[in-house]
């Protein structure tokens, strides 16, 4: 057998597993449901035989059409931003399809251009055309109609990383901030940013529920956890419906801060994590933050908490460990990628493996004792559990 054969047979078996591990009621629904919640095994299997099926996809492709598949795909941040800015999906109907003169005039865009959009976006599955020049939703095309955090998180991709990715985040902001400070002065952007954040917190691989369980919190037993940039404070949310024990201090920027609601358990204050530590707690958790700034910020992060900890705090990193190449499923070594081109991009910032944390960890401070990577089933994210030793 060649290769194609042996990849092809493996995607098999991994879409059997897929299969006996999804009920019959979840599989009939996969096209419509916006996103069917699968168990642990079949999330595995799904992301197995994706994985698989990228490979084979990879390997059947000549060494020409590897470059030029993917080089001369240049126009999809472009289409899918039109599909956000021009609030194509909610102009759509959704009990009936509509005439492509309809939809761009209520687009107010040229019907030419509405229809070539949209045909665009037919190819990636989005929007179908049940008659000729008339286009309707189908799954995709309606979750993204209906899921305004969804919106959100396709807003801050094509309106702020695209054009971050192609001129750089201080020339396409025309600012000498960093990314975070600059959407700060606008609160449509931070608040989308955090939106999207909310949004990705959900996302297979990338959702919160799964550090609720990795991490033995209740070791920490009736404490403050402060959560630096915790955004909206989703991931503390999580925890307080678990552990009753645990109260939670969620510090961001203040444009941020205002899109919080406190609850009992969880206040929220304004605090710049490049000023020193103003709360004394017992764990401070960081999820998403250093990936999102380069080494020597993420130093100055870290020596800002030292005024404020005391013997045995512990500080927990939230983020990837990106893998050596080759040595995660692709899909998930792909994302990973991506993240750390993205970060480059937004903020001159980066994704770090387990050597690089720990050098890093290291220069902060020698108190700083990293004693535990955690790796978490069904997550991308890895736990990073550092005592203070001071
Ligand atoms: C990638 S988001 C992660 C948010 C949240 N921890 C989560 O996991 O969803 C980064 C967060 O850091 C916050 N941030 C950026 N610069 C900051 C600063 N100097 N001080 C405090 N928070 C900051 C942003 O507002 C944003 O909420």
């Amino acid at each position: 057998m060649g290769k194609f054969v042996d990849l092809a047979t493996k995607i098999l078996e991994q879409c059997k597993a897929l299969e006996e591990n999804t009920s019959s009621e979840h599989l009939a629904q996969w096209d419509e449901f916006p996103d069917v919640q699968l168990t642990g095994p079949a999330i595995m299997a799904k992301l197995a035989a994706q994985s698989t099926l990228l490979e084979l996809q990879v390997a059947m492709k000549t060494p020409t059409e590897t470059v030029t598949t993917l080089g001369m795909r240049t126009v999809t941040p472009m289409v899918f931003q039109a599909l956000y800015r021009f609030g194509i999906a909610e102009k759509v109907p959704t009990e009936h399809d509509a005439s492509y003169e309809d939809v761009a005039k209520a687009c107010r865009l040229p019907e030419q251009d509405l229809r070539r959009i949209v045909r665009y976006l037919m190819t990636w599955n989005v929007f179908t055309e049940p008659q000729p020049n008339r286009v309707a939703h189908n799954g995709s095309s309606r979750a993204f109609r209906e899921n305004k955090l969804l919106q959100q998180t396709i807003g801050m991709c094509t309106e702020e990383i695209w054009p971050s990715a192609v001129h750089g985040s201080s020339i396409a902001n025309s600012t000498e901030l960093d990314f975070f400070q600059e959407i700060s002065k606008y609160p449509t952007r931070a608040k989308r940013f955090a939106d999207g954040m909310t949004f990705m917190g959900g996302m297979p691989g990338l959702g919160m529920e799964p550090l609720v369980g990795a991490y033995n919190w209740d070791a920490l037993g009736e404490a403050t956890v402060v959560d630096v940039g915790g955004s909206h404070g989703e991931l503390a949310k999580r925890l307080l419906l678990k552990y009753p024990k645990l109260s939670f201090v969620i510090q961001d920027l203040s444009s941020t801060i205002d899109g919080g609601h406190q609850q009992s358990r969880l206040s929220f204050m304004e605090h710049n994590f490049f000023d020193k530590q103003p709360v004394q707690a017992d764990a401070y958790m960081f999820r998403w933050i250093f990936h999102d700034w380069p080494d020597k910020a993420c130093t100055k992060i870290l020596q800002n908490l030292i005024p404020a900890l005391k013997q045995g705090a512990r500080i927990l990193i939230m983020d990837f460990c990106v893998p050596e190449p080759s040595q995660a499923p692709r899909m998930a070594e792909e994302l990973e990628r991506t993240f750390d081109l993205t970060m480059w991009c937004l903020n001159n910032a980066k994704e770090r493996s387990k050597e690089e944390w720990s050098i890093l960890i290291k220069q902060a401070d020698t108190r700083f004792k990293l004693e535990n990577i955690i790796m978490i089933p069904g997550s991308l994210l890895s736990i990073l559990d550092i005592k203070w030793d001071g």
